[in-house]
């Protein structure tokens, strides 16, 4: 099946041209740079003994690699939050001073504080590899280089994360026209991980990318290869994976990546976030701390409606998703910024006991999510996915519980009182969802 994450460009179709002009620019004094020694990114000057260029079209043929399972599943004990420059900036728009601006605003809009600390630069970062074979960033575009930016975030008190890809070919190349080649990791594995560590990388987003079609690789040895060879590094990085579901990922990434993609890209539409959502159910059983299904990133604030700009953030927060703001934290109302950082929402993706989840009822226009929490405290969600206004309620019985209960709205911060056996919901929006915290009496 063909990955249809092309559909998703609000401004892609605009720039292809645009792309070329500013790289071919960009490859000439990217190349200049690293003759001279000066180029930024800086592992050019390092490096006394050439490495050897490996070959991309012959690549070795290795048996999967062991994982390292018990500490790869020590980081992200919770889901892993940030910003992420795909959603809001696609390739064309993705600079340098952008992602700043984004980290600036991620910080004085409070939203690194309450959690949204990784960085991440996607797709559309690549110049090429120097003559060691090390990647480069386009200099037109990250005039200050990689390490640079790095050490800025890390000033802030964020963390860094970046792109990359087992095969030979980005999404980017294929989707977006991205003209660059040859910035694959397919036999660049060991030097790309120790290039990112050197730039004090702390989360890589590795995209599959048709890695099956173009270069023949099957994804759980792939991603494996790079699990080892970051670990390898010495340095703590968040592997975050993505083949949008199509090997099952849940069965065998939990141990190799700290977070999988379920499914193709979210767009922001009514269509594409109920699919994501639905595509979570009966997918709890596999995620635990260290190891998170990953719906995708957010698509709040990036069109959605407002009641669907809701269930996005409490159906993620019951699914115990990762959190990547997709869109300018600059300019971000603040209702929207009230939603991403409600400390009661986020309490509830955040749960140390990290138990995603679950679909218990799908009926009359309203599906039940239950989710166990670690003070003995139980999430419930009602979300409508009809295009009325709907209440609906549920047993203390059918969620498993017992006993008496507060009861709170978690979304609007309310208390609704206390229930020994019914747990009615407000009236939810058309699209909309509550959020009900439940909390054991004495
Ligand atoms: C794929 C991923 C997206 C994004 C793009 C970049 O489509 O699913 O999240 O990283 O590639 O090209």
């Amino acid at each position: 099946m063909i990955p249809q994450h092309a559909a998703a460009g609000r401004r892609v179709r605009v720039i292809a041209f645009a792309v070329a002009g500013v790289l071919v620019a960009g490859l000439g004094t990217t190349a200049a740079l690293a003759a001279t020694g000066a180029f930024s990114a800086g592992r050019v000057e390092t490096i006394t003994t050439p490495r050897p260029t490996p070959s991309v079209t012959e690549p070795e043929v290795t048996p999967t690699p062991t994982p390292t399972g018990p500490y790869r599943e020590g980081l992200a004990l919770t889901p892993p939050m940030g910003w992420n420059s795909w959603n809001y900036l696609r390739c064309n728009d993705l600079s340098e001073a952008a992602v700043r601006s984004a980290a600036d605003a991620i910080v004085s809009r409070g939203l690194a504080s309450a959690g949204y600390d990784y960085i991440v630069v996607d797709d559309c970062w690549q110049a090429g590899r120097d003559a060691n074979g090390v990647l480069i960033a386009d200099p037109a575009r990250f005039p200050s280089g990689m390490k640079a930016l790095g050490d800025y975030l890390h000033s802030k008190g964020l963390k860094f994360g970046i792109y990359a890809v087992p095969g030979t070919v980005t999404c980017a190349n294929y989707w977006d026209k991205y003209p660059v080649r040859g910035i694959g990791s397919l036999g660049y594995e060991a030097l790309d991980a120790q290039t990112f560590a050197d730039w004090g990388v702390d989360f890589l987003k590795y995209d599959f990318c048709r890695a099956e079609i173009n270069d023949g690789l099957v994804e759980q040895a792939a991603f494996t290869l790079m699990e080892q060879e970051l670990v390898k590094t010495g340095r703590d990085i968040v592997l975050s994976i993505s083949e949008y579901g199509e090997s099952q990922p849940w069965t065998w990434a939990p141990g190799i990546a700290n977070m999988w993609r379920t499914s193709h890209d979210l767009h922001p539409n009514w269509k594409s976030l109920a699919d994501h959502i639905n595509a979570e159910a009966g997918l709890s059983q596999y995620a635990r701390p260290g190891a998170w299904n990953d719906p995708d990133m957010l698509q709040l604030a990036n069109g959605l409606g407002p009641n669907e700009n809701i269930t996005q953030m409490a159906m993620w927060c019951m699914l115990a998703a990762p959190l990547f703001i997709g869109t300018d934290p600059a300019t971000l109302d603040q209702a929207h910024v009230d939603l991403l950082t409600n400390p009661e929402l986020l309490a509830i993706d955040q749960d140390p006991l990290g138990r995603q989840g679950d679909r218990l009822r799908d009926a009359d226009g309203i599906q039940v999510w239950g989710r166990q929490l670690s003070d003995g405290s139980y999430a419930v969600a009602f979300w409508n996915t009809s295009y009325s206004n709907l209440s609906s309620s549920v047993t203390l019985a059918e969620l498993g519980l017992s006993g008496t209960f507060t009861v709170r709205d978690a979304v609007n911060r309310v208390d609704l009182g206390t229930t020994a056996d019914v747990v009615g919901s407000p009236v939810v929006g058309a699209h909309g969802t509550a959020l009900l915290r439940l909390d054991p009496v004495g």
